[in-house]
This record gives structure tokens, C-alpha cells and sequence, in this order.
């Protein structure tokens, strides 16, 4: 489906069955991603190796190291098999049509016919509607729980998928559109993996292409000076709350709840990021900011505005 270099990718023989997971040594428990609706059990795995699935089948290739590979810490997975399982939920708002409906219609009208790659691509909740559309689509992600959930599902096996870094690893071809929704570039949890993130997403645009991100404003403003915690659950038996860290821009978010007794803790580390910082990482890639939105629908983006839908370009010559 998607084609390029084949020196950027090699081969190797491994099933999907096992995900290619091992047990981390020092794992954390964790929670749902800050947006997600539902809370993820703890997730203690990560995967032992990277790899391509393609569209075909679910035989993996363990694709090289991208340019910015040798410079990154492995990134830890927060998505593994009991986080995976509980992702898909019809109830959430971000898995609603009047959501994934315009998502789907602005990343394809950006295509304009060429190819889509996803950074983060998860279990597809924009890969799939965006291949039915008949736009050649492409993700990676860390979490080989998350893409064996994304091939099983039907037209999984229209969308190419591979597994690693969304920050370094390589895939072959070059693409229309690059896209990373739903906040994941907060995943990054260093101002250079998120460098990484541009310039990685910049060697898999074709000229004119272009980089689209979704990603909350960070919401300082409801930090009053001296206080670094803002609940944004409180409930009988469960709270959550974000930490922000004004100094060095990392953020969790801290999920706590009582059930039969028993009491659960849960926190996922994230780096918040400004519009401008992000120009500037896309500046630093080669790329220019070509349109910034309040949604999808291309709403304007105001001082008010919660989070933003931004387009850079790649120069077409
Ligand atoms: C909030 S989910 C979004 C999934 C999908 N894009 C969606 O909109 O439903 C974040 C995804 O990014 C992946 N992810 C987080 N950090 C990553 C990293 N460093 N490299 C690759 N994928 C990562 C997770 O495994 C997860 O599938």
C-alpha cells in the first residue's frame, strides 16, 4: 500500500501472538490517557522489540532505527494489554461520530488523495473511518496490544501498521499528511522527544505535505500562583486530578478511587506544550505553521480556546 525506501525497514520473523512483550523491571502502575473516559487498569509491560505489520497479515519486520533513534531514551508503554482492552468505549465522546466525523474529513481533505501516516495510531478510531474512505493509511504506535486490537477489527487489514517510537521509528514511503490526535504528543514526556516527534514527522511528509497535531492549550490559567494541582474529578468514591510542573513542563495525571475496600492509585506521566513552542519545533524541522483551529471543523482558535487543531507545512520544493 504504502511504498519507499526498502533500506529503511528489514525483516524478521515474529508473531503477533505474544505482542513481542516482556516484563518490565521497573514498571509503574498507570491510568487512562488525561482524556480518555473510562479508567485503564495498571499497565506493567513493554515491548522487547520494534516492528512492521503489514497490511497483509500479521507477520512482523523489525524496522531500523530512525536518524534520531541512537539519541532517545526507550519510551515507556502505557498502553499494554489491560490498558488496550478497555480503550475502545463506545460511551466516550472521542469515539462519537460528531467527533471521529469531521477528524476523518479534515485529515482527508489534507491528504487530497495521497497517503496518511499516524503517529500514536493506537486501535484505529482514526485509521479505520479514514481507510474506508479509501485514503491509504499507515500508523505506528509503542503498544503492540493497542495494534493487535486495531488488525483484528474488520478493515484492519486495510491500514499498514508498525510498531515502535512514534519519535523515531521509520516507516517506508513518504506521505500527504502526517497526523497526531488526541493529545499523544503529551505522551512525548521530553522536550526532545517532541523535537524528535516534528522532525520525524517531517522526513515522512512529501514536499507540501502536511503535519497536523490535536492537542489541549495546557491550562495554567486555572492555576492559581503557588498551587500546582487542578482536580478535574471529584466523585464519592474517585478523584482525579492533574500536577503540573511549571518548570519543566511535565504533568501527570493522578486517578484515585475505593472500590470493595480496596484503594487504587493511578498516575500517567505527560509534557505539556505551548502553540508557539510547538511552531517552533516545527520551524526547527523545516516546517510551516499553515493553519491553527479550536477543532476540526475549523473553528477560529481564540485566547479561550481549550486545545487546538494545527496544520504545518512541508515547503514544496
Ligand atoms: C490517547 S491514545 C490515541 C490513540 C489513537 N490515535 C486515537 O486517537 O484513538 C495514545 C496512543 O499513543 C501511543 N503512544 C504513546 N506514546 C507513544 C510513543 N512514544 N510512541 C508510539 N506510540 C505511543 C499509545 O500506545 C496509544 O496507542
Amino acid at each position: 500500500m504504502v511504498t519507499g525506501d526498502d533500506d529503511e525497514v528489514g525483516a524478521a520473523d515474529v508473531g503477533l501472538g505474544d505482542h513481542g512483550l516482556q516484563d518490565r523491571e521497573h514498571a509503574v502502575d498507570v491510568g487512562q490517557h488525561r482524556h480518555a473516559s473510562r479508567r485503564r487498569p495498571p499497565c506493567r509491560r513493554t515491548l522487547s522489540r520494534r516492528a512492521t505489520v503489514g497490511p497483509a497479515g500479521n507477520r512482523l519486520s523489525v524496522p531500523r532505527r530512525g536518524r534520531y533513534g541512537s539519541r532517545m531514551p526507550a519510551a515507556e508503554d502505557y498502553f499494554g494489554d489491560e490498558v488496550a482492552a478497555t480503550y475502545d468505549d463506545a460511551e466516550s465522546e472521542m469515539f462519537d461520530a460528531a467527533v471521529v466525523g469531521p477528524t476523518v474529513d479534515l485529515i482527508a481533505e489534507l491528504a487530497g488523495g495521497g497517503a496518511a501516516l499516524e503517529l500514536g495510531v493506537g486501535t484505529g478510531r482514526i485509521a479505520l473511518p479514514l481507510a474506508a474512505r479509501g485514503v491509504p493509511v499507515h500508523g505506528t504506535d509503542l503498544s503492540a496490544a493497542m495494534l493487535a486490537l486495531l488488525l483484528a477489527k474488520p478493515g484492519g487489514d486495510t491500514v499498514g501498521a508498525t510498531l515502535g517510537d512514534l519519535s523515531t521509528t521509520r516507516v517506508e514511503g513518504r506521505f500527504a499528511v502526517v497526523y497526531l490526535v488526541f493529545n499523544t504528543i503529551m505522551n512525548l514526556t521530553t522536550q526532545d522527544a517532541q523535537v524528535a516527534c516534528f522532525a520525524n514527522a517531517a522526513d515522512h511528509l512529501e514536499p507540501g505535505g502536511a503535519f497536523v497535531v490535536e492537542v489541549m492549550v495546557p491550562d495554567l490559567q486555572r492555576l492559581p500562583p503557588g498551587q500546582d494541582v487542578v482536580p478535574f474529578h471529584v466523585g464519592e468514591t474517585s478523584w482525579a486530578f492533574d500536577r503540573y510542573d511549571v518548570v519543566t513542563q511535565a504533568m501527570s495525571s493522578t486517578y484515585v478511587d475505593v472500590a470493595g475496600g480496596e484503594v487504587r492509585f493511578r498516575s500517567t506521566p505527560f509534557r505539556y506544550v505551548w502553540p508557539a513552542e510547538l511552531d517552533l519545533m516545527a520551524r526547527l524541522a523545516g516546517l510551516r505553521l499553515r493553519d491553527r483551529w479550536d477543532g476540526w471543523t475549523k473553528q477560529p482558535f481564540t485566547s479561550g480556546s481549550r486545545r487546538h487543531v494545527s496544520v504545518w507545512d512541508k515547503p514544496a520544493a
